[in-house]
């Protein structure tokens, strides 16, 4: 069977994952019902092997498939990079895939997953965990705006869609990949977050009050910058750096030109943003960008008891 498989696998990485692997093994542990998933998702191509990836800088971005990810998948393909490019679209997904692999030096591989479903993101942590024996950089880009909206709308579990998709997939996706990734100050955790940050309302979480796209995106951001200081404080002693980052304000991407807004900056000011946290000898751990500065977040970020409370809602929504 498959699930006991991919569950071997990830057993026999934590065993070697040192202090990352034990923190996450103990919160997989915790999780291991709720790890089973349904479909399997087989990359396109197949994954190398380790060998081939031997020397090589192992990266994930979500949401590569357009805008910034892409840019940021295209331009590290370039360094020589291995590419886990992942989206939903199959079409652009292997349109970039193929351009990494068409003109080298890195590589790519494409995984499609649907970051709206926790079984989604758990079948795609699972299909990583299964090829690969390293993720030294993992990109949480993937994102919606939902601009102009005012009907809340829901995710698969039922969950705020915004919340669910630019938040909690990357929360639970992390926490799976972690043992993946080497304990050393090369490693490195991306937040795609925004400067558009909005403190959460602990007694409605989900925005069945007062909702509006705007606010469910912002939110949304905030508690990736949450996530971002939490999750830099628990790997301290690893040297892994965990940031969160504002790429560049109304980029020329889908995002923006569907919302009907008009770009004020390009896609390359905000990849060159990202590549900075990615390639930098130094960019720190536990901090939030505005482009390639390190700047201020919204108050609550700062605040620890709301961070555990954010901790505490996002294990019990995935299922910890
Ligand atoms: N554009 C800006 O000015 C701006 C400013 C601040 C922050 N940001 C942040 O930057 C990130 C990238 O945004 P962008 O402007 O590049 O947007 P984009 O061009 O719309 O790209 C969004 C990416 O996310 C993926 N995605 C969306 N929903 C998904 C889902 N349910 N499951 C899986 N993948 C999904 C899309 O893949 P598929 O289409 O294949 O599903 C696509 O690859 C986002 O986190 C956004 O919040 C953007």
């Amino acid at each position: 069977m498959w699930h006991s498989r991919s569950r071997s696998y990830g057993r026999a990485r934590l065993r070697g994952a040192g202090r990352v692997g034990l923190l996450a093994a103990a919160w997989l542990v915790g999780t291991e019902p709720a790890a089973l998933t349904g479909q399997e998702i087989v990359s396109e191509p197949a994954a190398p092997s380790p060998g081939a990836l031997a020397g090589r800088q192992v990266v994930l971005v979500t949401g590569s498939t357009s805008g910034l990810g892409r840019a940021v998948a295209l331009a590290l393909g370039e360094r020589g990079a291995h590419v886990i490019v992942h989206g939903r679209s199959r079409e652009r997904g292997i349109e970039v895939v193929e351009e990494i692999n068409g003109s080298g030096p890195g590589s790519a591989a494409f995984y499609a997953a649907d970051l709206a479903s926790l079984d989604r993101v758990r079948a795609l942590g699972e299909a990583v965990l299964r090829d690969y024996e390293r993720v030294d950089v993992l990109i949480n880009n993937a994102g919606i705006w939902l601009s102009g909206e005012d009907a809340r709308r829901t995710s698969a579990d039922g969950h705020e869609l915004s919340f669910a998709v630019n938040y909690l997939s990357g929360f639970l996706l992390t926490r799976m990949l972690l043992p993946l990734v080497p304990g050393s100050p090369r490693s490195r955790i991306v937040n795609v977050s925004s400067v558009a940050q909005t403190p959460i309302d602990f007694d409605d979480p989900m925005i069945e009050r007062g909702y509006s796209g705007g606010r469910s995106y912002a939110q949304s951001k905030l508690a990736q910058i949450m996530f971002t200081f939490d999750l830099a404080s628990e790997l301290e002693s690893t040297g892994i750096r965990v940031n969160a980052l504002h790429p560049a304000t109304l980029m020329d991407t889908e995002m923006v030109r569907s919302a009907g807004v008009s770009p004020r900056t390009s896609v390359e000011e905000g990849r060159e943003a990202v590549l900075s946290l990615v390639l930098s000898e130094d960019p720190g751990t536990g901090l939030y960008y505005n482009g390639t500065r390190a700047a201020r977040a919204n108050a609550q970020a700062y605040d620890e008891e709301a961070r555990a409370r954010l901790r505490v809602l996002s294990e019990r929504l995935v299922g910890g």
